[in-house]
This record gives structure tokens, sequence and C-alpha cells, in this order.
């Protein structure tokens, strides 16, 4: 795989060096966010995830029309080791093949997630042949000294085993994918981590735990040498297992990149609700204070992803900040339905410059009593998602090449929060929610509206039911700005369509509609009288 192309004067540069057939790669732009390439252009996962258990001919023939619904230019599958090596060294490929080529021709990418030997901090996945051999696949075991369904990270025949498997998957999936990349990601294992304990007390773990920390952890960590405790205290179990789960996780990753270099990623069950102990949440995952151990551990993985299933407007861009680092683009590859969810999608492109959103549980084979879904149609909770991702399409490759630029923004409506406004160039943009006023259900929070500067003078407003006014700023020397020309429309690939142009009353309003309205505005500054009020450009 392409990984951080390091010295190209820009990301055209790197776009010459990688053909349209090329891998799928993440790369470094010059100005240090990243751009993840399909078959060589920017492209952003506008995703859905399957439930756990859906990823089967049987639910995807019904859930293929859903997805067309949606409008999602990415699905993301779980593939179950458990199915694929139902006994040793016996491969089963069949619903895979289905999936690729059903997702192939629905005109969809496909993110493959790797349920092996971790998901959601334990170990369901592995085959029947694994689980019943804990002599021969060794299991965790908590400080009470209680096996647990969670296999060891320590014990290398659990490694080799995972990885064999991976591999052999990976090899399958050149073979017929290859020159088609219809699969552009791998996700390996889920939400990976121990979940009620912090670490492995296995004999085989403890006796590592009594030895000497290994002196790169130590170092990168600036930690003195010692055990795990000496050097690291009260942290030292979950830096053990966020060590030694890293360590597992690339091998398998790397193993799969030998036969078949897709990119490759692992997801977060984040630490940040509850009381954050590890063991509430898998113990050793990624988690925002594990990343540099991580970093160190895993060289083979190419970005580490959070999911959010917190909507709140802090936990969310709080999540984002933390996993939009230098060293890692931002990946959300799952998080919650609804308008919270709709809006915050704006904030990880706009604001955290994320390679890709997506939304959890997009099928409605969940066997869950409780789930009252249609299963004919999507179901309402999508709704917002779907306006989301028919707009975005618009301007997908524009806000790709703007992410990362200094000149891409989000705003959203959110609870008790009636207006905001940003500094885009040399003005100020005011957005006001609530509007239009004729929105049937004021209480839903619709609100969101990204902000692309095009040009000193030129910005793109992409979004839906917000109100937007526009300054000079204020130390600028001028007083007002005027629309020379406000269209509506959307790109194709580089080119700008226009569908029509607003003027007279529609710029009066200068409200983005409930559909969701891609706006490209072109401005004057002018300077009035310099005593006069300093008006907006509708008063
Ligand atoms: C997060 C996990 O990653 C998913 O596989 C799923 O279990 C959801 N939680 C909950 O439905």
């Amino acid at each position: 795989m392409k990984i951080l192309i390091p010295c190209f004067l820009c990301l055209h540069t790197a776009l010459a060096q990688v053909s349209n057939n090329s891998l799928p790669a993440i790369v470094k732009k010059t100005n240090g966010s990243y751009s993840f390439l399909v078959d060589g252009k920017p492209f952003i996962v506008l995703g859905a995830q399957l439930w756990n258990s859906s990823a089967w001919p049987s639910v995807l023939e019904k859930t293929w029309p859903q997805l067309k619904e949606l409008g999602c230019n990415t699905l993301e599958a779980p593939v179950y080791w458990q199915n694929i090596e139902p006994e040793p060294g016996k491969y089963n490929f069949k619903e895979l093949d289905y999936l690729v080529n059903g997702a192939r021709k629905q005109g969809l990418r496909l993110i493959l997630l790797w349920f092996a030997s971790f998901k959601n901090g334990s170990s369901q996945y592995p085959p029947e042949w694994v689980l019943t051999q804990p002599s021969r696949y060794p299991r965790m075991k908590n400080s009470g000294g209680e096996e647990m369904l969670i296999l060891s990270t320590v014990a290398q025949a659990n490694i080799d085993a995972d990885k064999k498997a991976f591999a052999a998957m990976m090899r399958h999936l050149k073979e017929t994918d290859g020159n088609q990349h219809t699969v552009i990601m791998v996700q390996v294992q889920n939400e990976a981590g121990s979940l009620g304990t912090d670490r492995d007390y296995s004999e085989a773990a403890e006796n590592i735990f009594k030895k000497k920390v290994p002196v790169e952890l130590t170092q990168s960590l600036k930690a003195k040498d010692g055990t795990w405790k000496e050097s690291f205290g009260p942290q030292a179990a979950e830096i053990f297992s966020a060590w030694h789960l890293a360590k597992y996780i690339n091998d398998v990753a790397l193993a799969g990149k030998k036969e078949y270099d897709l990119p490759m990623y692992v997801n977060a069950w984040p630490r940040e609700h509850g009381f954050q102990r590890p063991g509430e949440y898998p113990s050793g995952g990624p988690v925002s204070t594990m990343l540099d151990i991580w970093k160190l551990a895993a060289p083979s993985i190419a970005l580490i992803a959070v999911d959010i299933y917190l909507g709140n407007y802090s936990t969310f861009n709080d999540l984002c900040k933390k996993y939009n680092r230098p060293d890692n683009p931002l990946f959300i590859p799952e998080m919650g339905k609804g308008p919270d969810f709709a809006r915050n999608q704006f904030y990880a492109l706009g604001n955290y410059n994320a390679i890709g959103v997506a939304t959890y549980g997009i099928d409605p084979f969940h066997a869950d009593p409780n789930d009252e879904r249609n299963k004919e149609r999507l179901d309402d909770k999508f709704a917002y998602f779907k306006d989301n991702y028919r707009l975005l399409k618009g301007a997908l490759e524009k806000i790709a090449e703007l992410q990362g630029s200094g000149k891409l923004q989000a705003v959203t409506e959110d609870y008790g929060l009636r207006e905001q406004v940003v500094q885009a160039g040399n003005y100020d943009i005011l957005f006001s929610y609530g509007y239009p006023t004729y929105k049937a259900n004021k209480s839903l929070l619709t609100g969101r509206a990204l902000i692309g500067q095009l040009a000193e003078d030129e910005f793109l407003i992409i979004g839906f039911d917000t109100k937007f006014q526009i300054k000079p700023r204020y130390d600028s020397g001028f007083s007002a700005a005027e629309f020379i020309i406000v269209e509506e429309g959307y790109y194709e690939k580089e080119k700008w369509i226009q569908t029509r142009i607003w003027n007279g009353d529609e710029v009066w309003h200068s409200t983005l509609t409930p559909e969701g309205v891609i706006l490209k505005i072109k401005l004057r500054k002018t300077k009035k009288n310099p005593g006069a009020p300093l008006k907006a450009n509708f008063e």
C-alpha cells in the first residue's frame, strides 16, 4: 500500500504519480491533512454499515434497494472468520464473493470488516475449532484467574491462526477484485481489546508483565526503564494490553498486506463515557490515550478510526479532534442515526478533514425484538443521511480538495445554539438557525452547512435549513458585501454545473432550503460612508 507519499509538492503531483488503476491508498497532502485515493482520485467515504449478522446473501438481497435509497457510496460489511475458515485450512469464500459481486453491481465500494480474533472487546468470531481448544488457542484470564472469551494476545498460536486466515482472504480478494477495487479498505478486527478485564492475567501474560518493558516503548513514551509496573505505574495494565494487542493486529494486517496491499485500519470503542476505566471499554484498544502506543506498535495500520455513538456536540468534536492528528487521518466508520449525527457529519468533514463517515445498522434485519422497522424501505431515521449524501455528492471532490487547506469550515445548529459566525477570508458569515420559519418540527435541529472559500471573494455554501448573512471583516476597511452572483448548482467531477441563479427574494432571504442546496457565491466588498452603520447583505 502506498501510505504517506512523503515529499511531493502538492496533491496534484501525487495524483500524477498514482495512475487510475493503482491500488487504493492513503496519502499525506502537503498541507498536512490526508487524502484517500481510490482509482487515483481523492475519495470521501459516505458510508453505511450493516448490522453484525447481515453480511449474508439472504439479507443483502433485500438490502441493496435500501442502500440505493440511502445513496451511500460505500458499504461497510463484516467478514466472519468462523465462516471463512470453518475447518483449519479449508476456506469458504462463497458469501464473500456474493458480497463483492453484489456491491460491484450496485456501483458501491466496499470496506470489509475482519471480524476475527477480536470483536467488541471479546472473541466471538473465531471458528469453532479455535474456540473449543483453549489449550491450543489460549484465552485471557481476569485477575480472579477466570478464563474469558477473549483470545490471549501473548499466544503466538492465536496470532498465527488469525494471520493465516486473513492472508488467505486477502489473496482471494486480490484474485477476484484486484483489478476492479470494489473493496477499497479493510478494517482489521472490530473494537478490539478486553472488555471486563484491564489486562490478561494468564500465566504466560503474568510472566511477561513481570519482565522489563521493551526499550523502544519506554524510550518512545519517555518512561523509565523497568518492569511494566515500574515504568508505567497505574497505567501499566492498559499500556501492556495496548502494546500486545497492537502488535498482534499489526502482524495480522501485515500478513494480509503481503498478499494484497490495501489500506488497513482499526476502529476504537472510545473511552470517553462512564468512569473511563480500562475494562469498562475494551482495554488495550486504540482509545485516545493509547494512540501513541498503537502508532509505534502497529506501523502497518494506515489509520486508527473512531466509532462515535455520542451525538452531543462537545463529545463528538472532542473525539474528532483527538483522532485527527498529523499522524492519523480521521475516519468514523460507525456513528448513530438521526439528525444529531447527520449534523455531526458536517463537522467531521468540514472541520476535521475526515476521509469518511458512516452510519451504523443500515439494514432492517437486526434480530431485535424491539426493532419495529419497516423491512421494505429505508428507515426514516436515515432520512437526514440520505439528504446529506445526495447533497454532498454534488461537491465531494471539491470538499476533498479543500480539506486541510484552512478554507473549509462547518457550522451546525445545536441545542441552545441559535447562531454561529465564521470568519472566512476577509468576510464574516453569520449563520442563524430555526429557518425556514415554516419548518414543521422546530425541535428537530437540522441546520447544517459547509463553507468553502474558492477565491478571495468567492464561496461555496453547502447545506440545509440555515440563514446566512455576509459582511466584510470588521477590520477590513470595507463596510458591506454585495452579491455579484449567487449560483445554485453542483459539481460534475471538476466542472461546475449551474442549475439556476438566486436573486431578488431568494437572495434577500438567503436561506438554505430543507432539501439542501449548493450555492456558489461571488461577492464584492464595498466601502460605504464610514459613519454609516455596518449592515449585512440582506438588510
Ligand atoms: C459497535 C460495534 O463496533 C458494532 O459492531 C456494533 O456491535 C455496535 N457497536 C452496536 O450495535
